[in-house]
């Protein structure tokens, strides 16, 4: 698709404004202006779009149109499309719309799970495990978040040792890519250096993809320090949306635009069609500055 040679460094974008852009807008987005958002990120090419979750709507209000999103956007050939899940139901729901990909999540926070999923670390990884053999039987392709990675806002800096049995507790269970989140944006460059070197001591980088959100603007630089480490898959939404609603003070990821503004000083390709990309990135705030109030 991008008369790439073998060589050619390559980096990763996997989109989650869907998902992680509109989980914590309040003002309810019209079904249509989603599947609109999506077709548009379709259209610039994102190799992976993560286009909502099958989570409970009295957690996430905003996403309660999962399965009628999914079955209405218009899928394009080269990427992937991905729902997240944080229990069978869950997964059921996502089968039951067609994907192929879903996407798990964890965090190294116990207040952090509890707020967010209502159970312990362990129980998370219990829901996850109970999953595999689904995952197994129907070859799903499995991503597994573990947010909190740095900071957590109940908890504040988390210890990196914390961290080592749930990759390794996540591999275990057959899960292809982690993506490590910073979730509330704080911790800076030397700091994600810092984690990272650590993890690298005893994983390959190749299971990693990393998600910054970017509440102090810290994003850009922390992705240029993993990509000089050698990371090559990072999670970013259109025009910076997002945040999550139970992570107070968190606001949205990274823009996708700021990871292809980086990737072209860099010489680096990531397959997106940038002019495209900026219309789905207008569109979705032009929707969400008409009468918004975003909790993150
Ligand atoms: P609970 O209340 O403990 O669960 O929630 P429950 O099993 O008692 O179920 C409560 C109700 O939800 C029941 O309905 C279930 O049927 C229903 P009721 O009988 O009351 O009518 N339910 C569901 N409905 C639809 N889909 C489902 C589902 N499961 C149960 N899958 C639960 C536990 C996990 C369900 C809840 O806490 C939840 O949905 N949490 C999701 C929170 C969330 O989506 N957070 C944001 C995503 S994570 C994130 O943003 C971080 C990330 O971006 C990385 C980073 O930034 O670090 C990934
Ligand atoms: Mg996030």
């Amino acid at each position: 698709r991008n008369n790439l040679s073998p060589q050619t460094p390559k980096i990763k974008i996997v989109e989650v404004g869907p998902r992680d852009g509109l989980q914590s807008v309040s003002k309810i987005i019209s079904t249509e202006d989603k599947i609109r958002f999506i077709n548009l990120l379709s259209e610039a090419n994102l190799p992976e779009i993560e286009v909502t979750s099958f989570v409970s709507p009295k957690w996430i209000p905003q996403l309660v149109d999962a399965k009628e999103v999914s079955a209405k956007i218009t899928q394009n050939e080269s990427s992937q499309y991905t729902a997240l899940v944080p229990n069978l139901f869950g997964l059921q729901s996502a089968i039951d719309a067609q994907y192929q990909s879903v996407a798990v999540f964890t965090t190294v926070s116990e207040s952090f799970s509890q707020k967010n999923t209502n159970c312990s670390v362990d129980e998370s990884l219990q829901k996850i495990k109970n999953m595999r053999h689904i995952f197994e039987q129907k070859s799903l392709r499995v991503r597994g978040y573990i947010s909190t990675v740095w900071h957590c806002p109940y908890e504040s800096k988390m210890d990196v040792t914390l961290l080592f049995p749930i990759i390794e507790k996540l591999l275990s269970l057959g899960i292809q890519e982690i993506s490590l989140g910073e979730t509330i944006g704080k911790a800076s460059e030397s700091e994600v250096e810092r984690y990272l070197i650590e993890i690298l001591k005893r994983f390959d980088v190749s299971h990693f993809a990393l998600h910054f959100h970017d509440t102090y603007g810290y994003a850009k630089n922390n992705i240029k320090k993993a990509i000089e480490m050698g990371f090559t898959t990072f999670d970013a939404s259109a025009g910076g949306i997002g945040g999550c609603p139970y992570a107070p003070g968190a606001s949205g990821n990274i823009a996708t635009e700021s990871i292809l503004d980086l990737c072209e000083s860099l010489k680096l390709e990531t397959g997106v069609h940038r002019e495209k990309l900026e219309l789905a990135a207008q569109f979705i705030q032009s929707i969400l500055k008409k009468d918004i109030v975003n909790h993150g």
